[in-house]
């Protein structure tokens, strides 16, 4: 299968996020591409089978940038198949607003792309580090994408 994985990162989470499901989807014979959102168009993510979003928080949802990235994979991708990672703060140590990133984003792809799974990750200070064990929750919501699509 080939997978498209875009991200947004200012301080390397949703890079290092990107680059791990990268290499994971490789190691289980998938063809894995990654585009940042600030360098990539969603144009060149045509032909994937799969398409990964991985955003940050920014004031409570995802940022400006991601979603009119989104928009623009949704005019082109619909019917495919996709997940949602967002990064945020834990509970407490951010910013007091609700955090709806997961729900923002998908408000944008819902009815015109198919959902199968979102997974949110907490970065325990703005600039890190992802909280420990991050990449056994990465490999689970793989193989639980993987066995939906
Ligand atoms: C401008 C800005 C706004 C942020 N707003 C929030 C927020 O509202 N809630 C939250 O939990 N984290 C917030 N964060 C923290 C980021 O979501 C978090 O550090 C994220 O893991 C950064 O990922 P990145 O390194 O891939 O950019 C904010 C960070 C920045 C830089």
């Amino acid at each position: 299968m080939k997978v498209a994985i875009a991200f947004q990162s200012s301080y390397g989470h949703n890079k290092a996020i990107a680059d791990y499901l990268c290499q994971a989807l490789e190691s289980r014979g998938h063809v894995a591409a990654s585009f940042d959102v600030k360098k990539s168009s969603p144009a060149e993510m045509a032909g994937s089978d799969l398409f990964l979003f991985s955003s940050p928080t920014h004031i409570g949802r995802a940022p400006r940038r991601m979603r009119a990235f989104l928009k623009g994979t949704v005019e082109k991708e619909a019917g495919k198949p996709y997940g949602l990672i967002c990064t945020k703060l834990p509970a407490g140590a951010g910013p007091s607003h609700e955090t709806v990133t997961l729900e923002s984003m998908q408000d944008i792809l819902r009815g015109d792309m198919k959902h199968l799974d979102s997974l949110s990750l907490d970065s325990l200070k703005i600039k890190g580090p992802l909280r420990e064990g991050f990449e056994e929750k990465l490999d689970k919501f793989l193989d639980d994408i993987l066995s939906k699509v």
